[in-house]
Parts: structure tokens; C-alpha cells; sequence
């Protein structure tokens, strides 16, 4: 049923159940979801009055107008808060100013630390009225560069401050976002201004990461030479390494800000007004645009947010999710479902092992954070640094733990409770997608009782289930597909100009439901267990990749002829990228280390570090099908070095199989 090896196999079994710790009761006076018939009762509440639930949780935002009608459903197109009048910027930033708050934390920003400089922390505290005021004159200046409501304004940025600060001023004028993870290459960016038809592009002049300069502006510059449609571009300076400058398009931020005024009234958007596009690999090469809108998105994020965290004003709690903002993690639970809730977030810059391996945890000791949000993959890489990183540190703070990207392995997930929770912090295993917003299936600290691997239960108003192709429910254990049965209202609303596209991905395999692309079973108790990607995306500890945007990359080097990339077990990553290559003729007597090195730099260049095959092995064919169809099954168990035992009869060239197993690597 499943494409992808699951990285949890072969691993620990672990089936204890782990009630909410006693402490994390104690220590917590409120808590919005305190025991299992309160989620039970609010569950079915919200499946069988969705609109009530929802116009409930809608009511806690600020709206310019309400909505006259919750939802409209004419599947698969929603609309939620129909006719409401809001602004995202305004719920996150001016409603606290405007209730006395504007001098509290709303993002705490830690830079990359100079290496051998402890205490060299450069640490920024920007308060709601701070950030009203800086967010304020960046959307004049957005203005002034002619960026009008319903534009779409490019952000290729490092983890800096002013990234939130350019997502808000955004928000603030009605003009959509597409921020582009700094690590993609020029060539991700080139697919997304042209997809996304931007005219502006805020970038850096460079991103600290490990010590050096990641050359932001230069991969823009790059990029531009085959963006004719780009007009202006501003460029942060950040780390103040050499730029090339072309007049009349290129900006500093710091020039255009200069003179702006500190007033920029939000404008009334309508809630289903594209609030921001997020590219995401699909099992094509070509990248999809998410299309997030204003109401529901902003309503979800903001209610997942309080009840899967348990956040709550006053409480002193700072929470600390380590996702790059390029991803969705950071989009919902960095910035958008964060500060409304009136709980500082924290950013940071760099890579989480450096200067040392205990940088995150030297931050939640300083920050005294509470809330620490990550990915399984960031966990394996905890544990094999070690524990005496963490142990020597006082993480006393935390309260609560959350996972997300991919189902947590138990081994990590115990040394996890433990080694970083001490046993006394739930730990969310949220399970959700660029496309949902936000969680779907998580459980709730101080609530639910977790498994270690087990996403648990459905977050409020998500009808999700496992069915077959004909969309009937599954028996307990059975694996099948995952879906979603009713709208809610972080759904995506598209994907940015292909609607055929939108259909055949999400609503065609079952007849009127939401397909998430994953392989699941339910447990006795109704459990979720994600198995997997059923389709050719590959979870790259946390990071979705197309298996065709690689093979694509693969192919555009000189000497490939023909490339299948496929999924493999991976110790810290849970998988691996595997690559199959056959070579050009000319390629006979090339060094295959030096071709290895050399494809991996051309990935590197054509998508992005995060791309590069942790395997690459040669071969003088690719297994297929008589129809032609690569044997991406017979690769994957090849990969990872699993003894075949499919059929493999279907074969066209028999003798392959063994020289696949003979090729060096
Ligand atoms: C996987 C990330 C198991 C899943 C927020 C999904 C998970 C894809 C979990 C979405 C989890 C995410 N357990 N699998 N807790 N969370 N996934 O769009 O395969 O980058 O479809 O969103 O990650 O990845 P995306």
C-alpha cells in the first residue's frame, strides 16, 4: 500500500500508553482541553454543528465585518466566514497594542553566535508596538514600490526578524506572500516568481549558517536573468558580504524603510482573500502553489495553536519551534498561529549545531522557553550528539514537547520524554501538511494519553479516516488511505493556477474526499499510524521532495542519461534519497567518486543541499516494467540492501537485477 519504507521498522516496539504527567497538571492552571470526555464532547460538537464550533472559535479573532454565512461547501471548493472582514497582520500585531500590550514580547530573535563567542549572542526582543512600528513602514514601502492589494510578493530570505516583519506588511496591505526557503537554489527560485508572477523580491544580501555566508542575493541575481518580470528587488543587509547591485531594481531595505511613516492602516481583506502561495513537491517535477486565504487559515492556525500547545496568555510561556520559516511549520506555528495567542515566539538563525550541539538547548535555558516544537529527524540527531549536551543544561522551563514532518521512530520519542522532558512534558506528535494549515491529527497535552509513534486523534472539525479507493472505512489495523471527510477551514484553497491539478491531486482518487497522500491505519482505540507517503514525495526528515524533481535535476548533468531516484532508510534523516543513474557513453572511464561528488554539487545547484542523494550508484540500465515503468519497489528494496522478493518476472532485462547488485557504491 505504501511507497515509502517506513523509517519506524525494525525499530524498538514500544506499546506503552503515557498518561498526561502529573506535573505538566500541576504546573498548569489552565488547560483549554483537561481530560478525554472534554475532547469526546468538543469533538462531536464540532462534527455535528461544525458551523457553530467554528463561528465559536472565529469569534475569538478581531473582524472588521462578521460573516454572514460560516461555510459554503461545494466540494471541493470552500469558502468559510463568507462575506467577513479581517486582517491577519491586525490579529497578530495591532489588537495587542490596541489592549495595552504593545510592550510585551511578541518574537524573541537570536542570530548565529560567532563561534568562540559564547556570550556573543546577538539577541533581538521585539515587542507588539515595536513590531507594528516596523512592520508599518515596510508596508509603505512596499507601497511605494507600487505593490498593490492582491499582488504577490516574493520573500528568498534567511531567519531573520524582518522576514516575519516582510510576511506581516504583507498581510498588513492585502498583498499575498511566497516565501522561498533559503536554501533552494537559484533555479527553485526562477519556478516560483515566474508560477507566482511577482514583481518584488525581498532577499538579504547573505544568510549565516555554520559560519559562512549562504549568498543569498547572488542566487537571486541569478535567477533574475531569466525573471524579466521582476521590478524591484530589496535586499536586507545581513551579513555584509559583497553584492552585485543593478540600479534601478536593486534596494537596500534600510534605504527604503528610511522616511517611511509608522502608520499603514491594515486593510479590510475578505476572508477567502489569498493570504499567502506555499510551493510544495508534489510527484511531479514542477513544484505546487498551496493557496492559504485569510479567514479560515487565520482561525485555524490560531485555534490548533491554543489547544494542541495548550497556550494561554499570562502563563509565562515562550514557545520555540525550530522550523525554518520557508516550510509551513513556520508559517503557521512560527509566526501566524503564535502571536495572536499573545505568547512570545521565538526565532533563531543558523544551524542547530553551531557553534556546539547544544545550542538549542543553551537557548531554552536562557529564553526559559516552554513550549518546544521540532522534527523527529532534529531528535535522531539529538541523540546521537549525545546527552551530555542537553544534560548540561537547565531545562526545568519546558512544559510542553511537540514532533511534526513524520512519524517519530519510539526509540527517539522515549529519549525525547525523557532526556529532554524529564518526564514531565506531553509530547505532541502533530501530524498535518502544507496543504491542511495547520494540525489535523494530534493529541492535546494534558488530555490525551500518547503511544510513542502514534499521532492519536483528530484535532476538532477534522472528519479524518482510513478508507480504501471506494471510500468505505476501514477495520481497526487495516492500512489504507488517509482522508479527510468534511471541510475545515485551514484547507488549501488551490493550487496557484492549476485547478485541474488541485482536483487530480486531492479530490479524484476518492470521490469527495480530501486525499492527504498517505498511507494510515487506525488502532483498537482509533488511533492514527501514519505509514507513509503513497505517492512518489519522499519525507526527508520533515522536508517533502518530489522524486521527479530530483530524477529531473539528475538528468540535466552531462553525463546522466537516465535516473530514478527512490526513498531508503536513513539513521538520523528516517530516509534517504537513493539514486539509480545510467551514464552517456562518454561516461565509461569517469571516476565514479569524482561523478558521485559531481552530481550531488549539481543537485546542490539545481534544487538545493537538502536534495543531494545520500546514494548514488550506477548502472548500464533502470529495472523496468514492459510498459516501461521504472520498478521504483525492486530500487527501494535494493536501496536498502533488503533481500528481493517480489516478483520480479515482469523484468525486461533479467540479468539486471544482478548487475544492479554488483554495481559499486
Ligand atoms: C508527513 C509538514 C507522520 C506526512 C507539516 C505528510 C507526518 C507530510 C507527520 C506533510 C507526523 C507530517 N507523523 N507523518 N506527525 N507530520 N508528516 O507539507 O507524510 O512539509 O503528508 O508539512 O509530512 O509535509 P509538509
Amino acid at each position: 500500500m505504501t511507497s515509502a519504507p517506513s523509517p519506524i521498522e525494525n525499530l524498538l516496539t514500544e506499546n506503552r500508553t503515557f498518561d498526561p504527567p502529573e506535573q505538566f497538571l500541576e504546573r498548569n492552571p489552565v488547560i483549554h482541553c483537561a481530560d478525554m470526555e472534554t475532547y469526546k464532547a468538543l469533538y462531536e460538537r464540532s462534527m455535528n454543528d461544525p458551523e457553530g464550533f467554528w463561528a465559536e472559535q472565529a469569534s475569538k479573532s478581531h473582524w472588521f465585518e462578521p460573516w454572514t454565512k460560516v461555510l459554503e461547501w461545494n466540494c471541493p471548493d470552500a469558502k468559510w466566514f463568507v462575506g467577513g472582514k479581517t486582517n491577519m497582520c491586525f490579529n497578530c500585531v495591532d489588537r495587542q497594542v490596541e489592549d495595552g500590550l504593545g510592550d510585551q514580547y511578541a518574537i524573541l530573535w537570536e542570530g548565529e553566535p560567532e563561534t568562540g563567542s559564547p556570550e556573543g549572542h546577538e539577541v533581538r526582543r521585539i515587542t507588539y508596538g515595536a513590531l507594528k512600528r516596523d512592520v508599518s513602514r515596510f508596508a509603505n514601502a512596499l507601497k511605494s514600490l507600487g505593490v498593490k492589494r492582491g499582488d504577490v510578493v516574493t520573500l528568498y530570505m534567511g531567519m531573520v526578524p524582518e522576514l516575519a516583519i516582510a510576511m506581516l506588511a504583507c498581510a498588513r496591505i492585502g498583498a499575498a506572500h511566497s516565501v522561498i526557503f533559503g536554501g533552494f537554489a537559484a533555479s527553485a527560485i526562477v519556478d516560483r516568481v515566474q508560477d507566482a508572477q511577482s514583481k518584488v523580491i525581498v532577499t538579504c544580501d547573505g544568510a549565516w549558517r555554520r559560519g559562512s555566508v549562504v549568498p543569498l542575493k547572488a542566487n537571486v541575481d541569478e535567477a533574475c536573468t531569466r525573471l524579466p518580470g521582476v521590478e524591484h528587488v530589496v535586499v536586507l543587509k545581513r551579513c555584509g558580504n559583497d553584492v552585485q547591485w543593478s540600479e534601478g531594481r536593486d534596494q537596500w531595505w534600510h534605504t527604503l524603510i528610511h522616511g517611511q511613516s509608522d502608520d499603514c492602516a491594515c486593510e479590510h481583506m475578505d476572508s477567502e482573500d489569498l493570504l499567502f502561495l506555499l510551493y510544495t513537491s508534489g510527484s511531479t517535477g514542477k513544484p505546487k502553489g498551496i493557496r492559504h486565504t485569510t479567514g479560515g487559515y487565520m482561525v485555524y492556525t490560531a485555534t490548533t495553536a491554543r489547544y494542541t500547545f495548550n497556550l494561554e496568555p499570562g502563563q509565562r510561556q515562550i514557545f520555540f519551534c525550530t522550523a525554518d520559516i520557508g516550510w509551513i511549520t513556520g508559517h503557521s506555528y512560527t509566526v501566524y498561529g503564535i502571536l495572536p495567542n499573545r505568547v512570545p515566539t521565538v526565532m533563531y538563525e543558523g544551524a542547530p549545531a553551531w557553534p556546539a550541539e547544544d545550542r538549542f538547548w543553551d537557548m531554552v535555558e536562557r529564553h526559559r522557553v516552554t513550549h518546544f516544537y521540532t522534527a523527529p529527524t532534529a531528535v535522531r540527531a539529538f541523540m546521537k550528539w549525545g546527552e551530555e549536551y542537553p544534560r548540561s543544561h537547565d531545562l526545568r522551563s519546558l512544559q510542553v514537547l511537540g514532533t511534526v514532518g513524520e512519524p517519530i521512530n519510539p526509540e527517539a520519542w522515549i529519549w525525547y520524554h525523557e532526556t529532554i522532558g524529564n518526564e514531565c512534558c506531553p509530547i505532541v506528535d502533530t501530524m498535518w501538511q502544507t496543504e491542511t494549515g495547520g494540525h489535523i491529527i494530534t493529541p492535546l497535552p494534558g488530555c490525551t494519553p500518547t503511544v510513542p509513534g502514534s499521532c492519536t486523534l483528530p484535532f476538532f472539525g477534522i472528519d479524518a479516516a482510513v478508507v480504501n479507493e471506494q471510500g468505505e472505512e476501514l477495520p481497526a489495523n487495516a492500512g489504507g488511505l488517509l482522508v479527510i471527510r468534511k471541510p475545515w477551514p485551514g484547507m488549501l484553497r488551490g493550487i496557484h493556477n492549476d485547478r485541474e491539478r488541485y482536483i487530480d491531486t486531492y479530490w479524484s482518487k476518492v470521490p469527495g474526499m480530501y486525499l492527504a497522500g498517505d498511507g494510515a491505519r487506525r488502532d483498537e482505540r482509533g488511533y492514527f499510524w501514519i505509514m507513509g507517503r503513497i505517492d512518489d514525495v519522499i519525507n526527508i526528515g520533515g522536508h517533502r521532495l518530489g522524486t521527479m524533481e530530483v530524477e529531473s535535476a539528475l538528468v540535466s548533468h552531462d553525463a546522466v542519461v537516465e535516473a530514478a531516484v527512490v526513498g531508503m532508510p536513513h539513521e538520523i534523516k528516517g530516509t534517504g534519497l537513493a539514486a539509480f543513474v545510467t551514464l552517456g557513453p562518454d561516461c565509461g572511464d569517469a571516476n565514479h567518486d569524482e561523478l558521485r561528488e559531481s552530481l550531488r554539487d549539481h543537485v546542490a545547484k539545481e534544487i538545493g543541499a537538502i536534495a543531494k542523494p545520500d546514494m548514488i550508484r550506477f548502472t548500464n540500465a533502470l529495472p523496468k516494467t514492459r510498459s516501461g515503468k521504472i520498478m521504483r519497489r525492486l530500487l527501494r528494496d535494493i536501496a536498502a540492501g533488503k533481500e528481493v522478493t517480489q516478483d520480479t518476472t515482469t523484468l525486461e532485462d533479467f540479468s539486471l537485477l544482478a548487475k544492479l547488485r554488483e554495481s559499486d557504491e
